[in-house]
């Protein structure tokens, strides 16, 4: 199992490129399930969590092509959906398989998705995707940990449903469902991600009707049939994040590229109230220079626009630098908060009390061994090891690799004195 080594203490200094947006590149694909016809994907980010998305498709009958120059490019063609499960072992590492569910039962009238678990953040139900296709008249019935979601007379219908909470897969599968069911859907309380600005663009090119993308309402117009289409993913607006907070933490000046900084509005605003330097360089670049000083404020995770709780634990490494005290409150997950312990072990003053955590600071962070628990928890680690005195290990990096392409080139390209050390299982037979 691999880990990483880091020494703190580099300013990083250069240029990161960002790849294509995870998030985005998964509904996408899925997306794919809808036509018999080639979807093709460009700027796909080369991360563990496509690559299983991209095995749970083949298990449907799905041919996957990919195309690796510079940035993956799939092309995806589920010619026929005759088989559509999405199996267990697949589903139990990587939850967004359940972006399969609605795609497949619209298409093929029937599909059997394994039941996604628990998960470290939280409990992450799925019951609001359920109720919504139950909503478009399937019939769902769960059993031996399957989902079996069958359309009463093999085509769902148009409905009106509001999302008791909004949520952003849950969105993106009713969307896919209704693109190809009967009559019209809205969708109220939906989510209003960029991610899900950007699979309704793809959906448009497959021929869908979809009004109010961007809006909290959505309307789709249910059509016969949908055809093949050609996208180019966004930029990932998450990893943009990280490396803002990267060059902020380390007091380094860093231009990020390929991002989309209008995506990242909510951000930008935190960092400079924290008194970090932002510009604004053109529509696809952002600069950011160490602050001078920084100081701590309150933050609290919303749903987009707001503070996205996948930037939480970044946010929380860099309040760990801040003078006085960051009030942290993460309304999206009940246990995002793994990162914490981790990083009090490395120095930080961080008490945590269910969804609010207090930072104060600045601490003199010190390397030592720490276990990453989840895939943006592991980013705020190695944020913390990038300014922590002497060696940081991350072990169980493994969930860094589902959502970050080449974090570690991408930071030794930038000054980080960073390494992956390939370590044998221990539990190796
Ligand atoms: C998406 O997860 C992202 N994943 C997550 O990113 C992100 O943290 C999350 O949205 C919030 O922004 C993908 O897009 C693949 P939700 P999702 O449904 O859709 C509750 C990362 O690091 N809920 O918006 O699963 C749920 O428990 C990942 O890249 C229900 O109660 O999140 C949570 O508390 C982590 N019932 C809240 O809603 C449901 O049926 C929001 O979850 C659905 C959700």
């Amino acid at each position: 199992m691999d880990k990483f080594r880091i020494k703190g203490g580099k300013a990083l200094r250069g240029t990161v490129a960002i790849s294509g947006a995870k998030n985005s590149a998964l509904p996408a694909m899925a997306a794919a399930l809808l036509t018999a016809e080639p979807v093709a994907l460009h700027n796909v980010p080369k991360v563990r969590d496509l690559i299983t998305m991209a095995k749970l498709l083949a298990c449907m009958s799905a041919t996957v092509s990919v195309t690796d120059l510079p940035s993956s490019d799939y092309v995806i063609e589920a010619k026929t959906l005759n088989h559509a499960v999405a199996p267990y072992e697949l589903v139990k590492t990587m939850r967004a398989s359940i972006l399969t569910l609605g795609p497949a039962v619209a298409r093929a009238g029937v599909a059997h998705v394994s039941l996604p678990g628990g998960c470290a953040i939280g409990a992450r139900p799925v019951d609001l995707h359920l109720k919504a296709l139950e909503q478009m008249g399937a019939e769902i019935a769960t059993e031996h940990g399957y989902i079996e979601a069958r359309a009463r007379r093999g085509r769902l219908k148009g409905a009106h449903i509001v999302f008791e909470r909004i949520t952003v897969t849950g969105t993106e599968n009713i969307l896919m469902a209704a693109t190809l069911a009967e009559g019209e859907t809205i969708l109220e309380n939906a989510a209003r991600e960029p991610e899900v600005t950007d699979l309704v663009a793809l959906l448009r090119k497959m021929g869908a009707q979809i009004e109010g993308d961007g809006t909290s309402t959505l309307r789709i117009r249910g059509v016969e049939k949908l055809h093949g289409a050609e996208h180019t993913v966004i930029p990932d607006r998450i990893e943009a994040g990280t490396f803002l907070v990267a060059g902020a933490i380390t007091g380094g000046d860093l231009t990020i590229k390929n991002c989309a900084p209008e995506h990242l509005g909510a951000v930008i605003a935190k960092l400079e109230q924290a008194g970090v330097p932002m510009e604004t360089v053109n529509k696809t670049t952002l600069r950011v220079r160490g602050a001078k000083k920084l100081v701590g404020s309150y933050m609290t995770t919303e749903e987009f626009p707001g503070f996205a709780t996948d930037m939480q634990a970044q946010y929380m490494a860099l309040a760990t630098q801040a003078e006085g005290t960051s009030a942290i409150t993460e309304t999206i997950f009940e246990n995002r908060y793994l990162h914490a312990s981790e990083m009090v072990r490395m120095g930080a003053n961080i008490s945590v009390d269910g969804r609010k955590a207090v930072v104060r600071g600045p601490a003199r962070l010190s390397g030592t061994t720490v276990q990453a628990s989840d895939l943006r928890a592991s980013a705020g680690l190695v944020l913390a090891g990038l300014v922590a005195s002497g060696e940081t290990i991350i072990e169980r990096v493994y969930h860094i690799d589902r959502g970050y392409e080449g974090i570690v080139e991408k930071l030794r390209a930038v000054g980080a004195d960073i390494e992956r050390v390939h370590a044998p299982s221990e539990y190796a037979a």
